[in-house]
């Protein structure tokens, strides 16, 4: 048995009790104001921390199984350890796809060897896997790149949309771009090289145009629908409009506090699909969550190596990490007064898990899964690149000063973080997703 002493907790009526949280054989069985510590093997003093439900990051790219230079399964769950993320969703574009059945245990099976976090992948869409796409199990839902695509993992024209919408009830989360404006774009921009071009070339048209097809689709079928990484105000603005109760929508951290401006002083390290937007964008971007139009936030970690940035646009690959400052980048904007960390918790855990239908997990009560995390409110720390877990060794953010770093993470009751240290035995496990 675990015992976490005179935390802050925060509640599932998003209010804050200082108390004690009992766990047992991987469960929340108890919080109160003081608990024996009686029969208890391990006890944490939580005095001054505030504990959250770990986070649940729903759109990541680990990169394992044929692109581990960048990352790997364990390299990527020791970053989601050090940010607080307990579980994480993990996108179809590793190498072979993740578009059968084989692919999707292969991915499995690896990461129940080395992830230090709990697990779910999503199985990618092609015009031909519609059989694979109805029967593959257990999957968090079906990712479809409209745009932006992976070699075979592109379907972007309605016609062979139609049939994954019209077929099957999982969740279909969609990249929604439209992959013939960006071409026809990509040829009319193509002696530039400067990386701001990119936000040019995948405009905000390219998003809108996909977003209201997916939008489209969805209602004709009653289909359940998540859009992946919304990136601009006019989408964000049309859902506002049009949104059935069916429907989520999430926004990443990057999108919310970097913009176009990022390029002068990143350069190719800004550039990532959808593409940062202008500072206009990031303001009612933001509104949009606090209105509940989007629903939650995710990473899109997507690493590539600061050689793979360096080959000069557009040969540079697009993406960026973000699992191990994505909690701490939302709290200190919550500790700066921009929206509550209850709300940040909501967005990153509470959710996440009734969008994806993640059953006991997202809250701290008795009966749910003891996957939490520590955090301290109170001590700004700057990102250091030095400090980083992801392989691919950066981060957009370094030298940004933020507060509500994990000081401990603890996955299934276990504790895999702590203050700097790891406990690389723990295993997460396979998420499971309700029907
Ligand atoms: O910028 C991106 N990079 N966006 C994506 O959706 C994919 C990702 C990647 O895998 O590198």
């Amino acid at each position: 048995m675990l015992l976490i002493r005179q935390s802050r907790i925060l509640l599932p009526d998003r209010e804050f009790f200082i108390g004690d949280v009992l766990i047992e054989a991987g469960k929340i069985v108890r919080i109160a104001s003081e608990i024996s510590d009686a029969d208890v093997s391990t006890i944490i003093d939580a005095t001054g921390l505030t504990l959250l439900p770990g986070a649940i990051d729903p759109q990541v790219h680990f990169r394992e199984p044929g692109l581990e230079h960048k990352e790997d399964l364990y390299t990527a769950s020791r970053a989601c350890a050090k940010g607080g993320v307990t579980s994480f969703l993990e996108m179809p574009n590793t190498r072979p796809l993740t578009t059968t059945q084989a692919a999707l245990d292969d991915k499995l099976q690896r990461a129940a060897q080395k992830c230090l976090v709990n697990y779910g992948f999503f199985i990618g869409a092609t015009p031909e896997n519609l059989p694979d796409l109805l029967t593959a199990t257990p999957t968090c839902g079906t990712k479809i790149f409209m745009g932006s695509m992976h070699g075979p993992l592109l379907v972007s024209v309605e016609e062979q949309l139609e049939p994954i919408f019209a077929k099957g009830k999982r969740l279909i989360a969609v990249h929604a771009e439209d992959q013939q404006r960006i071409s026809d774009r990509k040829k009319q921009f193509a002696s530039i090289t400067d990386p701001a071009i990119h936000s040019q070339i995948q405009d905000e048209q390219a998003a809108l145009n996909a977003t209201k097809l997916a939008l489209k689709l969805s209602k004709k079928y009653r289909r359940r629908l998540h859009i992946l990484h919304l990136s601009t105000g006019i989408e964000a603005e049309f859902l506002r409009e049009d949104k059935p109760s069916w429907v989520t929508a999430e926004v990443t951290p990057q999108h919310l506090l970097l913009n176009t401006e990022a390029y002068a002083k990143m350069g190719t390290l800004a550039q990532m699909n959808p593409p940062l937007r202008s500072p206009e964008n990031n303001d009612i971007l933001w509104k949009a969550l606090l209105d509940g139009v989007i629903d939650f936030i995710a990473t899109d970690h997507a690493p590539h190596t600061l050689e793979e940035k360096a080959q000069g646009y557009p040969n540079t690959p697009s993406g960026m990490p973000g699992v191990e400052t994505s909690l701490p980048l939302m709290l200190t904007q919550a500790m700066q007064g921009r929206c509550s960390v209850a709300q940040v918790s909501n967005w990153m855990s509470g959710a996440v898990a009734k969008g994806y239908k993640i059953p006991n997990k997202g809250a701290i009560a008795p009966g749910y899964d003891a996957d939490l995390v520590l955090v301290d409110l109170d001590a700004y720390r700057p990102v250091l690149r030095e400090e980083l877990q992801t392989k691919c060794g950066w981060s957009p953010f370094e030298g940004w000063n933020l507060t509500g770093w994990p000081v401990v993470t603890i996955v299934g009751g276990q504790v895999v973080y702590d203050r700097g240290k790891f406990n690389t035995e723990v295993r997460g496990k396979a998420l499971s997703f309700e029907e």
